[in-house]
């Protein structure tokens, strides 16, 4: 038993999606959350900007007294060093390996889409996981610039115009090249998973890292005796980095929740 919340970040909405996952597999778990609105998006800095915002984002969870780290955010999943995470005081997870595992066990033609921010497919890191567990798999990867800044704008609607524009161009080389599996590579493309879906047809398995991380944290509490057993709902609060009028509007919609009151302002800067 272990009432301390889970610490999880994201440059900006795109952990929401972790989040909800986390609330409905875990519901009685404490989350804390750490958006860095004033510095997204990551996905198209370098990797050395990465490392230096992802560092200052564990730090601030970490004085957050927090019982595991969750790096809900593909970018840094990518780009983060193995000694970093491995001097770590608690466990950390990004959603890379969970995403791959899944996409692994769904693929069927050995043929996995991949798309993510420029920063991610730069790492080949998706690819390289993936033929660790199927070395013959044909990987198709595209970077998708804008849908980041597309999504914190707030331009998520399915029949959204311009949304879908970018998307068909995005996603035309994954059609192209049949693959029967597509990892989201970026924790904010589920907010527009249901436009993606219709564009790469409905026979395509699209792996959500929200959905596959929040399995693979309830699995690793579970089997540390690290779970939450109280009978009372968690707390979740977030923090942003920037504006926390916009950041409650947005993910609250996305949370089907009212989250004012729960958002709080950090000074990234001072960690
Ligand atoms: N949601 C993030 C990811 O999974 C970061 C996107 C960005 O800031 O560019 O990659």
């Amino acid at each position: 038993m272990d009432k301390r919340p889970i610490g999880v970040f994201d440059s900006g909405l795109g952990g929401i999606t972790a989040v909800r996952e986390l609330k409905k597999i875990m519901p009685n778990e404490n989350i804390i959350y750490f958006g860095d609105t004033s510095r997204v998006p990551y996905g198209t800095r370098s990797k050395q900007t990465i490392r230096k915002y992802s560092a200052q984002d564990i730090n601030f969870l970490l004085q957050n007294d927090v019982k595991m780290l969750v790096a809900a955010c593909g970018t840094v999943s990518a780009n983060i060093q193995k000694e970093v995470v491995d001097k770590l005081p608690v466990h950390f997870t990004g959603v890379l390996k969970p995403a791959v595992d899944a996409a692994c066990k769904a693929t069927k033609n050995k043929r996995i889409g991949i798309i993510a921010t420029p920063a991610t497919i730069k790492t080949r890191a998706y690819g390289k996981e993936i033929k660790k567990i199927i070395p013959d798999t044909e990987i198709i990867a595209n970077a998708c610039p804008m849908f980041v800044p597309l999504i914190e704008n707030g331009y998520v609607d399915k029949d959204c115009q311009v949304t879908r524009i970018i998307a068909n161009e995005y996603l035309q080389p994954i059609i192209e090249q049949k693959v029967d599996t597509l990892i989201l590579g970026c924790t904010h493309y589920p907010i527009i998973k249901e436009m993606i879906q219709e564009i790469v047809s409905q026979d395509t398995t699209l792996i959500d890292p929200g959905v596959e991380v929040a399995n693979y944290v309830k699995k690793y509490l579970t089997e540390n005796n690290m779970l939450n057993n109280s009978d009372k709902h968690g707390y979740c609060h977030f923090y942003v980095s920037d504006n926390i009028e916009s950041f409650e509007a947005h993910a609250g919609v996305f949370l089907d929740e009212n989250i004012s009151g729960d958002v709080d302002f950090v000074d990234i800067d001072k960690y």
